[in-house]
């Protein structure tokens, strides 16, 4: 497709990429691969020392595979995510068993070693094997993304398709002789596949970043749509929120002279299923009859309080609470075995939904 795209990436790493990681100085696959997944969920910095110390308790697969999971871990305490050092151990185990001591080099049997995805396996194919293999980590879904503006979040099939082969199509391939450096002389693009995977990421990390995009710096200014249309942090899209149905509830705070208040027993299963709330109505209408069908009493002297919401999972309840002062003696009596009249200022055993809570607290009941 673009060479130009790689060009411009390989030259502007040539002169600002990394490349005194410890992990470059030495870049085989067994290396590669474990400062790979140490750096998945943690940042450069923090890595470099747990690299270092790994490396010296573990330098090579079948040290490591054979090596307790309990010295592993202890490699691994500070970094977390110690799923990572447990799939790590059981990969190495795999490469000296099924892999003869050797980490593989093809796409297939990396990603069949656990805790290896794709991107992770195309990283170690370039940065170790000098293979020409996309990588699709955060840094460079933001790049792409931007880039070719890819609007839809990057967690569905079809984007992540599209992605790919974006990514495959970018890479710097050997039909074009050289790169756009002449002085000193560039090795050949097909050998620069390393270089490239190192490029994609730093450019994402330093340049292409998720909040502040320096695009006037950035060796693909010209080209980038999103920059085009004036809205590089619009992408990558981020995941959709989940849309909730909103339901609505008129609760009773029905409360006597002492001071108590009627609460209802929920019913399980249910929302707050087994809980203490106040009686729910699906409007001031039913209330009002329910009301006045319990206790033979119109429904007057009522107040409005401010409404409240609380989100389930599944449905947001948008709740307008009522007052009503109710002049019955019924202290302490337990109406049935689903209510009771229930004091704040005494002992209580059940359980009260948080948004209850609150709007007792808030009306200092
Ligand atoms: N994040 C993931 N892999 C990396 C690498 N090789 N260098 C810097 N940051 C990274
Ligand atoms: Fe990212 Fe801006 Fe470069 Fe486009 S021009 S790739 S948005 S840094």
């Amino acid at each position: 497709m673009d060479t130009s795209f790689s060009n411009k990436v390989l030259a502007w790493f040539d002169e600002h990429g990394r490349k005194n990681l410890p992990w470059q100085q030495n870049p085989h696959a067994y290396n590669t691969w474990v400062s790979e997944i140490m750096l998945q969920q943690t940042q450069v910095a923090t890595v470099i020392p747990y690299f270092e110390k790994f490396m010296s308790a573990f330098p090579d697969v079948i040290t490591l595979a054979n090596a307790d999971q309990d010295e592993v871990l202890k490699h691994w305490a500070g970094l977390g995510y110690y799923s990572r050092a447990r799939n790590l151990h059981a990969a190495a185990k795999q490469v000296r068993d099924e892999f003869k001591g050797i980490v593989p080099d093809d796409l297939d049997a990396l990603i069949s070693l656990s805790g290896i995805g794709r991107s992770t396996a195309g990283a170690i194919l370039s940065l170790a094997y000098q293979q020409p293999q996309a990588i699709l980590d955060g840094n460079v879904k933001r790049v792409l993304t931007r880039y070719h503006a890819v609007s839809g979040w990057t967690g569905k099939s079809a984007v992540l398709k599209t992605l790919w082969s974006l990514a495959e199509a970018h890479l710097p391939t050997d039909q074009t002789g050289q790169s756009n450096q002449p002085n000193p002389p560039s090795p050949p693009l097909s050998q620069r596949n390393a270089d490239y995977t190192q490029a994609m990421m730093d450019l994402g990390a330093t340049l292409c970043t998720r909040t502040k995009p320096t695009c006037l710096i950035c060796p693909l200014q010209e080209g980038c749509k999103a920059l085009k249309q004036g809205n590089p942090t619009d992408y990558p899209t981020p995941k959709p929120r989940k849309v909730v149905p909103d339901k609505y509830a008129t609760m009773l705070l029905l409360i006597n002279d002492d001071n108590d208040v009627l609460l209802e027993k929920r019913p399980s299963p249910g929302i707050w299923g087994g809980l203490w709330s106040l009686p729910q109505f699906d409007d001031q209408q039913s209330a009002e009859s329910w009301y006045e069908n319990k206790y033979n009493h119109v429904f007057n002297h009522m107040e409005e309080l401010d409404s409240f919401s609380h989100t389930f999972s599944h449905f947001r309840l948008h709740v307008q609470p009522i007052k009503i002062k109710h002049s019955i003696q019924a202290k302490g009596v337990m109406e049935a075995d689903d209510n009771l009249w229930y004091n704040s200022g005494t002992d209580f055993s059940g359980g009260l939904p948080a948004p209850i809570k609150k709007l007792f607290k808030r009306i200092q009941l």
